[in-house]
């Protein structure tokens, strides 16, 4: 796998990254006490996932709107299945905010009692597979690949997050289990404040127009990638170790697919797209 498997773990159907998993608290999630306020962004990798985390720490934390209490992206909404900081999550105060990669089989079961909320946040999968290109050749520096080997992988779910077709399926049709809100990268993107009350209105919090601009203006992409904090720059250089470098946040737009794909590999794409989504209702947006 040009290299990347060495960095995957598979468990239960699965591929986790290895670092920084703790495989004993994976096996144990299932048991994993969920708070009824607890809120979880749920994404497939580059989908936007830092987005949402910057976006609900905004929107919960006073502190974060004013500029104060200067946290990381991954202290404010840490990732459930990945605890780079070692924290204890039972020790953290409530409302307690978290982010998670995982498969909708393998989250705790107090999410499946709808004990708490979830967003589900989906990208066009052909601008997910650019991202995702970028991130592992680039940024983690695992793929040493052409665009055309990491497709295949991609589309065969030999990556992180395993096959992208499986992972929003797998959310939506089992949506009644879950107290969940569906939205897309890209109405955040065409319409941040529109998505940003939207995201209130489910979580049930009232914000005044001051506190709703200072949420937007420092969740668009100019702000977040200028700022070392919202872009996940410590844990790239420190957590990752010499080969990791560069960004989370690269270029943040709708339709990148179209510099990626040749016009082959866009049809074979769409047929692939077409055979797994059939029926599949929530719509995806291509471009701007
Ligand atoms: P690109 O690589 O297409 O630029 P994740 O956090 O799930 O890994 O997703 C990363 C993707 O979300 C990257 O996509 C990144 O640029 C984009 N992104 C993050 N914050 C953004 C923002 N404020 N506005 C637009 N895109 C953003």
């Amino acid at each position: 796998m040009e290299g990347m498997e060495k960095f995957l773990l598979k468990f239960k159907g699965y591929y986790f990254k290895r670092l920084p998993l703790d495989i004993g608290f994976i096996e144990n999630l299932d048991n994993f006490e969920i708070r009824e306020n607890d809120v979880f962004i749920v994404t497939y990798p580059k989908s936007g996932t830092i987005w949402f985390q910057q976006l609900l720490s905004l929107i919960y934390s006073e502190d974060h709107r004013k500029g104060a209490g200067k946290l990381e992206t991954m202290d404010r909404v840490p990732f459930l299945e990945y605890n780079f900081r070692k924290m204890d999550f039972g020790e953290r105060p409530s409302p307690r905010l978290f982010s998670t990669h995982l498969p909708y089989y393998l989250v705790p079961s107090g999410l499946k009692n709808k004990k708490a909320k979830i967003i589900y946040v989906y990208r066009n999968p052909k601008d997910v597979m650019c991202s995702y290109f970028h991130f592992a050749k680039n940024v983690m520096s695992q793929f040493t690949g052409t665009f055309e080997e990491f497709m295949k992988q991609f589309l065969e779910g030999r990556v992180m997050g395993s096959l992208w077709f499986d992972h929003i399926k797998g959310w939506y049709e089992h949506r009644s289990l879950f107290n969940i809100q569906f939205m897309t990268y890209e109405e955040m993107k065409k319409d941040l404040r529109g998505s940003v009350s939207k995201i209130c209105k489910f979580l049930g919090k009232g914000l005044s127009e001051e506190d709703m601009d200072a949420v937007v203006r420092q969740a668009t992409f100019e702000n977040m990638k200028d700022d070392p904090l919202a872009n996940y720059d410590n844990i790239i250089t420190s957590g990752y170790g010499p080969n990791v470098k560069g960004h989370f946040l690269r270029k943040g737009t709708i339709g990148d697919w179209k510099n990626h794909l040749t016009v082959e590999q866009n049809e074979r794409f769409d047929q692939i797209f077409q055979r797994e989504m059939k029926d599949f209702p929530l719509e995806f947006i291509w471009d701007m």
